[in-house]
């Protein structure tokens, strides 16, 4: 099925069982732990060895050689396979780094080698024993502060210019020129990456943890040489993804190349530390930011000038990305400089751009509404646009940005909020309340699905979508109810399985949308094939109470397929109207209140707000977990997550959740979310977007701004620690 119209009134609109809030259907299995992730597959491949990788001890340079002969003595150990044996696979999409093989180094824990064993403890022992000699590169830079002033004159062709934004900005009677830091994170998944790989008569079967089934198939096919049919690829649960696990990592090629070497199934996992150094972060940024604006606060002349790290061949974290549609303003100025350094990986990270963007972006508003002596929520009303600034012939095709802030503000009784900095005091804590914009894309993906109405009338959904912690199994289960007119419980879902039919994936918030629509466009096949049957017209018949009717006549879901299983197969593709006539994307608000402690500068989140303006709410239960999920991650932005660079050796050096901090429960007494009614026709059939990566975009802002007015302290380098208040 193609999309290349406004969606009008279908059959999903009913909202009998889409749109309800109803608890997850995986939730039983998640919460007895019986779920089984990856690396627990012992259901799979049996005679499973574990493989246990190594990491370089240098960020670039060449091995020179590497003395395997204790490793290959020590008890359990089946095979030694390094890097020096094999030559580079080539990278899978989206890959910056390579993943394995060959002498060079391209970053600290690159995968050198994979020691396989009969036990876990055996294969790391031995790993322990190997001796690699290198010749380091001592050229290599590893400060981002350093390398942005080496490369300020270099000429770049900015991301967006439109009109002229040095003059305008020159000739601002007010303005603001901030330059903002944030730090590396890491996704820090519960789940770290695991696999387990084993061939059989040329085949190769991975049972992995991976947000994109497809993609990575045919990754696997083209590292290892194979037609894509000779690849299996399954996934049915996933323990968090946050686009760490968009692309193949190490524990998948290594688990292969050692399954392969060993004629034996092997497991592989990263263990924690390989999951900062070895796998994908958030790039670093530096962002400069200048805002002029008119007396009564319209933005004249906005302009972002964003840096980051990235390894040769990759983009960094884009924080201009936002900038080129949120607000008005007639002269504008992005520009994306990707420095080429040799830390870890830099990749895709929940909302890459938009996350480490908004948190600079929407400080500098902050300031901006300060030096105009505004209200930080009239100001942002007062600069919304209906149109792309970057192109103001195309409008958004929905765009309820002011009506998240005056909700918001309504909700949270921002007329409260003392607008004097750290006027605001109860016993020991200073108090101050901080907004904040949210805005992310919603671009969507082909995705199919295959859906079987059972002799039974029970109805089963086949796609290879993912379901990383968000809710994929329900809301795709509600759609098939919905479209069939049986209860949820009738509905039975398959995800994960490179066997189905390939789907949009999970990433860039494009899955929810994405993956129903791909199940309503099956679910109108099977419709169809029913209606055949029934020698009726598809439009005459309607579904419900496990029924067929069709005028006067009712057949029960049983009968349609006279004992047989009924089966239709398809896929929704988006015709490019959506983009090219129309700006989609999703808005949102965010307000925090904050406690900072007068003596010791202890920061407490006392209370957070998210008004989210996203399209038609597939499932209000699974959207509120993903932006409540997604607040919390900002808050830990705000405040505690930084992977610190050891900027002598180019590692992070808190590779571990020790020293890695992200916030637990007690950090987070009370949230709330709301979701403005509303559709979004132009988006997909049943007229939703995503919310998953919305949820984080702008929250680090919000708690920053709530701590300048808690103190008068304006922090402009993450994250918000006390001794950056004292
Ligand atoms: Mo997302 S960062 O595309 O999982």
């Amino acid at each position: 099925m193609r999309f290349d119209k406004p969606a009008g009134d279908n059959a999903a609109d009913r909202g009998t069982v889409l749109g309800r809030p109803l608890p997850r259907i995986d939730g039983p299995l998640k919460t007895t732990g019986t779920a089984p992730y990856a690396y627990e597959r012992h259901d799979v491949a049996s005679g499973q060895l574990v493989g246990y990788p190594v990491g370089a001890a240098i960020a670039k340079g060449r091995i020179r050689s590497m003395d395997t002969r204790a490793a290959e003595a020590a008890p359990g150990v089946v095979a030694v396979i390094t890097t020096l044996d094999m030559d580079r696979l080539p990278k899978a999409r989206m890959n910056v780094a390579y993943l394995f093989g060959g002498r060079d180094i391209q970053h600290y824990h690159q995968a050198i080698a994979v020691v396989v064993a009969d036990t876990f403890e055996r294969a790391r022992a031995a790993a322990a024993l190997i001796r690699t000699d290198y010749d380091e590169d001592k050229s290599a830079s590893f400060d981002l502060a350093e390398q942005r002033r080496a490369h300020q004159d270099d000429e770049v062709e900015p991301m967006a210019r439109v009109g002229d934004f040095e003059r305008a900005f020159a000739e601002a009677p007010v303005k603001l020129d901030q330059t903002y830091t944030t730090p590396g994170q890491s996704h820090a998944q519960m789940e770290p990456h695991a696999s387990i790989a084993e061939w059989k008569d040329g085949a190769l079967t991975l049972w992995s943890a991976n947000q994109m089934i497809e993609w990575s198939k045919q990754a696997l096919a083209k590292a290892f040489d194979l037609p894509a049919e000779k690849v299996r690829l399954d996934s049915p649960y996933i323990g968090g993804g946050f686009g760490a696990k968009l692309f193949l990592r190490a524990d998948a090629v290594l688990a292969a190349v050692a399954a392969r070497e060993t004629g034996r199934p092997v497991k592989v996992a990263l263990p924690r530390p390989l999951i900062a150094n070895n796998a994908t972060h958030r790039g670093l940024t530096i962002q400069r930011i200048r805002i002029g604006t008119d007396r009564d606060g319209r933005i004249t002349a906005i302009g972002h000038d964003n840096t980051s790290n990235t390894l040769p061949g990759g983009d960094g974290e884009n924080g201009a990305a936002p900038t080129r549609h949120f607000y008005a303003g007639a002269n504008r100025l992005l520009v994306h400089r990707p420095l080429e350094m040799h830390l870890p990986e830099s990749n895709a990270m929940r909302a890459p751009g938009e996350t480490a963007g908004l948190m600079a972006l929407e400080v500098a508003m902050d300031e901006m509404a300060g030096k105009l002596d505004m209200d930080p929520v009239a100001f942002r009303v007062l600069n919304d646009t209906q149109v792309d600034p970057d192109n103001p012939e195309r409008p958004f095709s929905e765009r309820h940005f002011v009506e998240c802030l005056e909700r918001g503000a309504e909700r949270f009784g921002w007329n409260e909020r003392n607008r004097e900095p750290g006027a605001r005091r109860e016993g020991q804590w200073l108090i101050g309340h901080g907004v904040a914009g949210a805005y992310r894309g919603a671009p969507v993906q082909a995705s199919g699905a295959r859906v079987r109405l059972k002799p039974d009338g029970t109805v089963r959904v086949d796609t290879d979508m993912t379901d990383i912690g968000t809710g994929s199994y329900t809301i795709i289960a509600q759609t098939a109810a919905e479209m069939l007119g049986v209860p949820l419980d009738a509905v039975d879902v398959g995800l994960g399985d490179s066997d189905a039919p390939a789907s949009a994936g999970s990433g860039g918030q494009w899955g929810a949308a994405s993956s129903t629509a791909g199940v309503y466009a099956a679910c109108v096949a099977l419709r169809n094939t029913i209606a055949e049957r029934l020698d009726a017209d598809p439009e005459d018949l309607s579904f419900a109470d496990g029924q067929v009717r069709h005028g006067d006549q009712r057949t029960p879901l049983t009968e349609v397929g006279g004992g047989e299983e009924l089966v239709a197969e398809d896929k929704i593709e988006f015709g490019d109207f959506r983009s090219k006539e129309y700006l989609l994307a999703t808005f949102g608000a965010h307000f925090v209140e904050v406690g900072v402690h007068a003596a010791t500068g202890e920061i407490r989140v006392r209370r957070m707000l998210a008004v989210c303006d996203a399209g038609r709410i597939l499932n209000p239960v699974t959207a509120r977990s993903q932006v409540i999920g997604a607040m919390t991650m900002g808050v830990g932005a705000a405040l505690m997550e930084e992977l610190a660079v050891d900027t002598r050796y180019g590692f992070f050096a808190n590779h571990d959740l020790a020293g890695y901090e992200v916030p637990v429960h007690a950090d987070i007494p009370e949230q709330e979310v709301i979701f403005l009614e509303g559709e979004d026709p132009y988006s997909t059939p049943l007229k939703a977007k995503g919310v998953g990566e919305l949820g984080i975009c702008g929250v680090s802002a919000a708690v920053a701004n709530a701590v300048h007015n808690a103190t008068g302290v304006r922090v402009c380098d993450y994250p918000v620690t006390l001794d950056k208040l004292l």
